[in-house]
């Protein structure tokens, strides 16, 4: 029988989020602020400490991991750590999956697929070149969609994440949606969340997805879904179309009470929620004491997970949840 983890309030925890690199080669404008500083080499986890930990949780009970960034496509020889991670599939692991901004998948869309990954998530807020580049502050949507291509030949499923943006993506969510039915791909809309000082105002283009999906279900019936994927997004059929419609709802629709996941960063602190600064220090700990001394402080982190995140927008608040970007913590 498996090892479980559950935290405090009894939610079990089975779903592990690693960022393995704060660095990106976009800007998106609700992540990061233009002019990131980024963490030293010294700083970051090495591949193999990485590798060290995601054994010892798999071994806990963490059943799901997914790889994030900042980019995690951007760190070098990150195929390495996804094979070696890959290794716990069908014993422990069920799923090693990642979330990308697509950029560079066209050179790594084979190597995920041959170190057994089946599904990934790219992060397109807008098809339109010109938009896309706005968004991300330069970004060139020709790579996303070539590396969407080849993730495709590569036999990976792929959702697509799109952040809602009022003025800035909100007629291109219908659009959107149709264009992932057309090429065979599922769409999750996401509600932004204020993380760190992007130097945006995030009430200025917060879009309640409550409303989105109205709007949809004014041309398209919607029916909820029971599957889950482990992750906070409910899932919806649409009528007339095979893609499936993901909403990710912080704001309206909080989904904390089932929260089955933490997250370490690419210096190995565990974050048991997105949206709190409580967090346990791993690195220091294996570095002075090997697994040995890491192993403890799993209990302290599960005990320090807070019942929920205290995100709002658009009621009066002026600083963001946690002074921490997005890219830190991977989402
Ligand atoms: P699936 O496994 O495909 O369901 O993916 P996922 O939704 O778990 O992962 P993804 O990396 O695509 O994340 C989509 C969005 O969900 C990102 O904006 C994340 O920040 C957000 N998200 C993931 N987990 C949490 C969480 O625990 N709390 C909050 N507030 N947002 C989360
Ligand atoms: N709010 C909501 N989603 C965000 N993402 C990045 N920053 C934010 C934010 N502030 C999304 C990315 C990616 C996923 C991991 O998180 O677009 O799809
Ligand atoms: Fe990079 Fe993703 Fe942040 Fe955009 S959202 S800047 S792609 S880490």
């Amino acid at each position: 029988s498996r090892a479980q983890m559950t935290d405090g309030l009894g939610r079990r925890i089975s779903y592990l989020r690693i960022s393995v690199t704060d660095r990106c080669d976009l800007r998106c404008r609700y992540c990061m602020a233009e002019k990131m500083q980024f963490l030293p080499k010294n700083q970051v986890l090495t591949l193999e400490e990485i590798a060290l930990l995601a054994d010892l949780f798999v071994a806990r009970g963490i059943n799901k991991i997914r790889l994030t960034g900042g980019e995690p496509l951007v760190r070098r020889d990150i195929g390495d750590l996804v094979r070696r991670i890959g290794r716990h599939l069908g014993s422990g692991l069920d799923e090693l999956t990642l979330t990308t901004n697509g950029t560079q998948l066209a050179d790594h869309a084979d190597m995920l697929a041959d170190a057994g990954v089946r599904r990934i998530n790219v992060s397109l807020d807008s098809r339109d070149p010109a938009r896309f580049a706005h968004v991300t502050r330069g970004g060139n949507i020709a790579a996303v969609f070539a590396g969407l291509k080849a993730a495709q030949s590569a036999g990976l499923a792929i959702k697509i994440n799109m952040v809602a943006l009022k003025g800035i993506n909100d007629d291109e969510i219908l659009p959107m949606l149709r264009w992932c039915d057309a090429k065979g791909l599922d769409l999750t809309l996401i509600e932004t969340m204020p993380l760190g000082e992007t130097g945006e105002d995030r009430t200025d283009h917060y879009l309640p997805l409550s409303q989105v999906a109205d709007d949809i279900r004014a041309r398209h019936a919607l029916t909820p879904l029971p599957d889950r994927t482990g992750g906070p997004a409910r899932y919806h059929a649409v009528a007339g179309m095979t893609a499936r419609l993901g909403l990710i709802t912080p704001l309206t629709n909080n989904f904390c009470a089932d929260c089955n996941r933490i997250r370490m960063t690419c210096e190995g602190k565990i974050f048991m929620c997105l949206g709190h600064e409580d967090h346990v220090d791993f690195k220091t700990a294996l570095r002075e004491g090997g697994l040995a001394a890491v192993e403890p402080l799993i209990d302290r982190a599960l005990r320090l997970k807070p019942a929920r995140h205290d995100f709002r927008i658009g009621t009066g608040e002026t600083a963001p949840a946690t002074r921490r970007h997005m890219s830190v913590t991977g989402g």
